[in-house]
């Protein structure tokens, strides 16, 4: 089989890491969420102390990290850090740091270097736009902000967070104009990517949509 790159982007919420994850699993190709990343480095800041807005030492931070994946779990210096990324006070820091030109460039650098290993299918913001320009597949998921805080709230919920639906809403909206305004690697669409509005679809359909444009072989 040859190897092959698909990139699922859009903004938060949208159902990007579900529908990929599935995707993965049915194709037999690694699932990375890139996210995933961008929010480990940004809780060991926050454990460290360091100040979100002090580029040099979240630069240095990050130079001096190990980020890597192994079976559906994000390590952060060899620790499975899955749940702890996705507390509420990750989220409403990540997109700071996600601004940082020299903190992407790391990430960036990670991403390609685990495409050339193996074949991928990896969601994000700017995965079809910059990190791939000449992914096999692009796609670009949207939704609501309601629809998205309402999946966001309920997988919250679930997992045991006390959270409300207004943090939630706040925490998109903020996050979603952080990451489309940012400077370098902006949340943008690719050109070639195919748009699938996820509201109103269940999970099925989406990944269904998606599976029926990729021909693998
Ligand atoms: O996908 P998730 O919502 O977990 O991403 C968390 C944050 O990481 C995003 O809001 C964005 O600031 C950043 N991110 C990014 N580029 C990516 C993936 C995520 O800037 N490729």
């Amino acid at each position: 089989m040859r190897k092959i790159v698909i990139a699922v982007d859009g903004p938060a919420g949208a159902g990007k890491s579900t529908v990929a994850k599935i995707i993965a699993n049915k194709l037999g190709i690694n699932y990375i969420d890139t996210g995933a990343m961008y929010r480990a480095i940004t809780y060991k800041a926050l454990e460290k102390g360091i100040d979100i807005n002090d580029n040099d030492r979240l630069i240095n931070l990050c130079k001096s990290t190990e980020i890597d994946f192994q079976d559906e779990n994000i390590y952060l210096d060899g620790k499975i850090v899955n749940e702890e990324i996705r507390q509420l006070q990750v989220s409403s820091n990540v997109s700071r740091v996600a601004q940082i030109k020299e903190v992407r460039e790391i990430m960036v650098y990670l991403q390609r270097k685990m495409a050339d290993r193996y074949s991928v299918i990896m969601d994000g913001r700017d995965i079809g736009s910059y990190v791939f320009p000449n992914a096999d597949y692009k796609f670009f998921l949207t939704a609501s902000v309601q629809e998205r805080a309402n999946r966001r709230y309920m997988e919250l919920k679930n997992k045991g967070y006390d959270v409300t639906i207004e943090d939630i809403i706040k925490d998109i909206e903020t996050r979603d104009k952080i990451d489309s305004e940012r400077e370098f690697a902006p949340l943008v669409k690719a050109k070639d990517a195919i748009e699938v509005n996820t509201s109103n679809k269940s999970i099925d359909e989406v990944v269904h949509e998606i599976l029926n444009c990729i021909k693998m072989g």
